[in-house]
């Protein structure tokens, strides 16, 4: 996030710089289970960003003092590999944004996690950053979706997680690295598609009503896809498994 005086252009003849239109999604891919050690897992490219998110988890919680008696405890932890990208990450533990980001995702994932199913339990949810091009929390929230349902976690819904941000007078969905640093606003939600509720939502800079109203429209259309996405990964992972089991 954030913005400088030296602002380079992020329109090219009325286009974004990569070719997308306004509401275009770059190229999201995502693969369910492929993690054999962890309970649940997911792999996705979300443009030039991505990322491995791994469930563990329903477990007993420890330390013993952390668990609660009617209801699991949700452990949430964002990281950027240092490799992820041309800035220096990782070398003294998790920063002020990857606290702030893995407490976010966290808060999300409680709402939708049927959290009174496992009493005394704990579940784990790691979103690994391995290369970022901006929009890394949404990659990883909505990776860390697919994860928790391959873990069978009960969950009321699949969860999305995407940016959208304004150049100029426009808005555009899921901005990349240079848009989300150079744009005049971005915002980050995740968003429960049963019933389009909002489980995150941050803002860097200022939308009008309007703007914001013409963003909403646009994010639930993204979410059509994106959540397409996700279920597929999914379907994809149990016909496999389910082919193989029955040639056993
Ligand atoms: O990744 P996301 O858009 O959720 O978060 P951001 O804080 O708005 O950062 C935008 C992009 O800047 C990230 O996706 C990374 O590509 C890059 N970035 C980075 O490389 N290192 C950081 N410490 C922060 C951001």
């Amino acid at each position: 996030m954030g913005s400088s005086s030296n602002k380079p252009e992020l329109l090219k003849n009325g286009k974004r710089l990569d070719g997308r239109d306004f509401n275009e999604l770059r190229e999201l891919k995502i693969e369910a289970g492929i993690l054999k050690n962890a309970d649940g897992s997911a792999y996705l490219e979300w443009g030039n960003n991505k990322v491995l998110a791994a469930v563990y988890g329903p477990k007993e919680a420890v330390p013993k003092h952390f668990a609660d008696p009617t209801k699991a405890v949700i452990k949430c932890r964002y990281a950027m590999a240092p490799f992820s990208s041309l800035e220096d990450h990782g070398r003294t533990g998790p920063n002020r944004r990857a606290i702030e980001i893995s407490k976010v995702a966290k808060e999300a994932f409680e709402n939708v996690i049927i959290l009174n199913d496992y009493p005394g339990a704990q579940i784990d949810i790691f979103m690994e950053i391995l290369q970022s091009d901006g929009g890394t929390r949404a990659a990883g929230i909505t990776a860390a979706a697919v994860a928790l349902a391959n873990a069978g976690i009960h969950m009321r819904d699949l969860i999305y997680s995407v940016s959208v941000g304004r150049i100029g007078e426009h808005m555009a969905i899921d901005v990349n690295k240079i848009e989300d640093n150079y744009s005049d606003a971005d915002m980050p939600v995740a968003i429960s598609p049963r019933n389009n509720e909002l489980l995150l939502l941050q803002m860097d800079g200022g939308l009008t009503k309007k703007q914001y109203e013409e963003s909403m429209v646009m994010i639930l259309e993204a979410g059509k896809k994106i959540h397409e996405v996700q279920r597929k990964a999914l379907e994809d992972y149990y016909s496999i498994n389910k082919k193989n089991t029955e040639q056993e």
